[in-house]
Formats: structure tokens, sequence, C-alpha cells
């Protein structure tokens, strides 16, 4: 069967989601499509979008629903997600899950299938200072948990490593936040549509994986499944 299908990684910072969402994506052959991602691309190259979620990105808040939605679906159109993507971080409100709905119905998918990654806040403040990600190719590392073998440079491509701006500590307080009173109500939104799997995601990077992919059974040229 040919694979279309759209899944949903969910989960507070820190959680692991760009982690698993690079190595699933990868393994399926489906473009990784990580919001985050794609508005600091937007910030560092200076666009009118990146000016304006710049601000809010710092303060740890989320971005505007209006903006999200007009990226996705304009990322969306590309051709490499005609056979299915795996999204992180998105959606993170009611209004963008409603809208992610009737964006796939058009594209010809059925619903998505959702991943809810489980850990407790008090893991997620090490794990969150700790990353460092490769300038280049964007290889995420954590200096307690997961290090590269030379200290600031990237094992795979040489890149160099830098610290997101909102992975300090005050902010990291306020994404948490942000978290709890605006994304996980789509926990039970998606439980209730029957669309959702859950992983404990306060292990290990190795036992995450093999977790998920018992969720998903993922591999090349197959059909997901949860
Ligand atoms: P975004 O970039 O999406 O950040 P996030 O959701 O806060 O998630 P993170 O990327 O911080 O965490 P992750 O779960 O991907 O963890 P990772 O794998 O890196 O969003 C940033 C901002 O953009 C938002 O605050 C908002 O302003 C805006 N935005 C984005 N999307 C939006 C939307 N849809 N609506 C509105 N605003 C939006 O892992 C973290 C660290 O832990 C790494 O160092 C990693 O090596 C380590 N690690 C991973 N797994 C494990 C493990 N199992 N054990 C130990 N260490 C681990």
């Amino acid at each position: 069967m040919a694979f279309k299908r759209a899944l949903i990684f969910l989960g507070p910072p820190g959680a692991g989601k760009g982690t698993q969402a690079k190595r699933v994506a990868k393994q399926c052959g489906i473009p990784h499509l990580s919001t985050g991602d794609m508005f600091r691309e937007a910030v560092s190259r200076g666009t009118e979008l990146g000016r304006q979620v710049r601000p809010i990105m710092e303060r740890g808040e989320l971005v505007p629903d209006e903006l999200v939605m007009q990226m996705v679906e304009e990322r969306l159109s590309w051709p490499d997600c005609q056979g299915g993507f795996v999204f992180d971080g998105f959606p993170r409100t009611l209004p963008q899950a409603e809208r992610l709905n009737g964006s796939l119905r058009a594209r010809g998918f059925g619903d998505p299938k959702v991943v809810d990654f489980a850990v407790p806040h008090e893991k997620l403040m090490r794990r969150l200072t700790g990353r460092w990600t490769c300038s280049v190719g964007g290889e995420i590392y954590n200096i307690y948990d997961a290090p590269p073998k030379v200290p600031g440079i990237c094992d795979r491509d040489g890149g160099k490593l830098v610290q997101r701006a909102d992975d300090r500590p005050e902010v990291v307080r306020e994404r948490l936040a942000a978290y709890d009173r605006q994304t996980r109500p789509l926990v039970d939104y998606y439980r209730q549509r029957g669309v959702l799997g859950s992983v404990d995601a306060s292990g290990g990077i190795e036992e995450v994986s093999r977790a998920l992919d018992r969720i998903l059974q993922c591999a090349k040229g197959a059909d997901v499944r949860l």
C-alpha cells in the first residue's frame, strides 16, 4: 500500500519530539515538518515573518494561529508532502488542530496518527538547558545525555553547535506553562477521536525509539499503524 499518512508528535518542550521525528522521517522517507524550525529559519533569514515571531518566541509564548496556519498550508503544498509527513510541534492549539483536519481532508489524507510524548516536567529543564543543535544540519545533541564526540562540533558534518535563545531557564518556564495552558488539551481531543498513541518518553533516547517503533511499526515502504 502506498504510504500516505500524517503523523503528529505531541508533547511538551524537550520531550524529544524533534529527536525522534528526524529519525522516523528518515526511516519512513517522509519530510519532518517542525514549525519551530521553520520560524527559527525565518528569524535567521530576517524575513517579515521572522521579525513578527522573534519577540514572541523569545518570551516563550505561542505564535498566533493565523501566522502558523499560513506557513503550514504553504509548506503542505510542496510536492514532497504528497505521500505523508511528520509534524513536530504542530498543532499546538485546538483551532490549529481543527484547521489541520480540514486541510488534511482537502489533500486526500485520512485522520492523522498522533503520538503523545509523556515526560514529567521536572526532567525537561535539564534536557532543554543541555541541548545544543548543529547550525548546519540541525542534528540535536545534549551535553548531559547525548554529547558530541568533540565539544561544540557536530559529529555528522563538523558544523558548529549552537544553543537556542529560548532554552534559558526563565523562557523554558513560560514555554512549559504555555504547553499546559494551550497544547495539553489536544491530548484529550485526539484521544476522543481514537487516533492517539502514547509513549513514555522519560527514558533514554534508544528506549524511546524502541517504544515509538512498536507504536508506529514504521519501516521503509510500509504503512504506519497505531
Ligand atoms: P519548537 O521548536 O516546536 O519547540 P518545542 O515544542 O518547545 O520543543 P523543543 O524543540 O524544545 O523540544 P523537542 O520535544 O523537540 O525535544 P528535542 O528532541 O529537541 O517551538 C519553539 C517556539 O516556536 C514556541 O515556543 C513557539 O513560540 C513557536 N511555535 C512553534 N510551533 C508553533 C505552533 N504550532 N503554534 C504556535 N507557536 C509555535 O530534545 C530536547 C533535548 O533533550 C535535546 O538535547 C535532546 O538531545 C535531549 N533528548 C531527547 N530525547 C531524550 C531522551 N529520551 N532522554 C534524554 N535526553 C533526550
